[in-house]
């Protein structure tokens, strides 16, 4: 038995393993990863079809309405639908889709999440797939090693992601207008809102954004504006794991409204 304030020292490259049988747990440990399995796997297979559609990403003047998808935000491919460019293009062909050239930063970012890492690091890879399992691998070296060790990158991506949150949330406010009718609010606009403020409570939540308000600060004193920061992303951390799933559903789930939207399947009733 260990004693009582002693440690385990924790040796990388080691071997795994737990006693003969997998798990000595009664309860339905598995019903998590089976979950994350199939959430993960839902969302990947959802957002690579749509990110190769190249079309019905944008509602427009024709609907007097202006919502685009996040998938295909900001579009900078001159192979844009009319209405839906940024100003910024890159010469595309028409073939392409303009989606292929901004989704490796919010996929990065949601890739290299601390949160996420635990969840498909035990999920897929049953590394292990929850407390007291057994691992599934022999040996265990970490994120100290390539290709885990890039998952550092996660602070950059961070930054990244706060662009695009901007330009979620520009998108969000460009919806309150509807071209040909003036200001208002339909269901669209609620539905891009709504996608923005899950997608601002994901980034402020990270555990990256909290270092970068409170970390490698000695005193607190006499850094009040980074305590004032800390203090209001600290109770955003506890919820991070909330905050990805439901801003990971939401920014599919507004895919399917502007894809339904512009290819005249539902209608944007306008509510006020
Ligand atoms: S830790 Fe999850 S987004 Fe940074």
């Amino acid at each position: 038995m260990t004693a009582v304030g002693s440690s385990t020292k924790v040796v990388l490259g080691g071997t795994r393993g737990g006693p003969d049988v997998a798990t000595l747990r009664q309860d339905r440990w598995w019903v998590q990863p089976v979950v994350t399995v199939s959430i993960l796997t839902a969302f990947v297979i959802y957002s690579t079809w749509a990110a190769f559609q190249n079309k019905n990403y944008y509602v427009g003047a024709a609907f007097n309405r202006d919502l685009i998808s996040p998938f295909y935000s900001p579009c900078i491919a001159s192979s844009c639908t009319s209405g839906a460019g940024s100003g910024f293009l890159i010469h595309t062909p028409q073939w392409f889709s303009p989606a292929l050239l901004i989704l490796i930063f919010p996929l990065g970012f949601r890739l290299t999440c601390y949160y996420y890492r635990r969840s498909y690091y035990r999920a897929f890879w049953w590394s292990p797939p929850a407390c007291a399992v057994s691992d599934a691998h022999a040996s265990y070296s970490g994120e100290t090693k390539f290709p885990l060790i890039m998952q550092n990158v996660h602070r950059y991506f961070f930054y990244f992601g706060l662009v695009f949150n901007a330009l979620l949330t520009y998108d969000a406010i460009r919806a309150f207008h509807q071209p040909g009718l003036g200001w208002g609010v339909t269901v669209g606009t609620v539905v891009l809102v709504v996608n923005a403020t899950l997608l601002w409570l994901y980034s402020l939540s990270c555990h990256a954004c909290r270092h970068l308000c409170g970390g490698q600060v000695r005193s607190f004193a006499k850094h009040p504006i980074r305590h004032k920061f800390w203090k209001f992303v600290t109770p955003l951390n506890a919820k991070h794991m909330n905050f990805a799933w439901a801003s990971l559903v939401f920014v599919a789930l507004t895919d399917v409204y502007v894809r339904l939207v512009a290819s005249g399947a539902l209608t944007d009733y306008k509510l006020f």
